[in-house]
């Protein structure tokens, strides 16, 4: 399995959005080599912080196109609550087989790639019309921001 690296093309220039996305590239290269071992707690733990976090994510991201006038938002957060289906719908059955498939690991894998190329780029490039500003961001800090970094920072 070749290492995922964050690419420039997936970075908003916003921090709270780009850190987000550095720890969902994390989690998902995590889960990719771990699929297929025996190592089903931790990868049953990470496909959860994967979860937990593209939540988290998605509803930061949806937050700024709507305080941006975004014109695509509407697709977009179709694209995310599909998005978020599917993991769900991995893990339900990653859960019932109590193993993870190379496979499946894959898929996701591409899912969370492909989206923050396909989809979160033309926000990026919005932002980028607009001149919008990375201090600018609205973005609430929550307490379960703070304890989601602090479980993801275990993996
Ligand atoms: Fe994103
Ligand atoms: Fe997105």
């Amino acid at each position: 399995m070749k290492t995922h690296r964050v690419s420039e093309a997936t970075l908003y220039g916003v921090k709270t959005l780009d850190d987000q996305h550095q720890r969902l590239f994390n989690v998902i290269e995590k889960i990719a080599k771990l699929a297929g071992t025996d190592d089903f707690p931790a990868i049953e733990a990470l496909v959860e912080v994967l979860r937990d976090l593209l939540a988290t994510h998605f509803s930061d991201e949806e937050r700024l196109m709507i305080e941006t006038g975004y014109s695509n938002a509407r697709e977009h957060r179709t694209q995310h609550r599909t998005l978020l289906a599917e993991i769900v719908r991995t893990q339900r059955q990653m859960l019932r087989k109590g193993r993870l498939s190379k496979r499946d690991a894959h898929d996701t894998v591409d899912r969370v790639i492909r989206h923050m190329l396909l989809v979160d780029g033309p926000f990026k490039t919005h932002l980028q019309r607009i001149g919008y500003r990375a201090q600018a961001i609205k973005v609430q800090d929550r307490s379960d921001h703070a304890l989601l970094s602090g479980i993801v920072s275990q993996f």
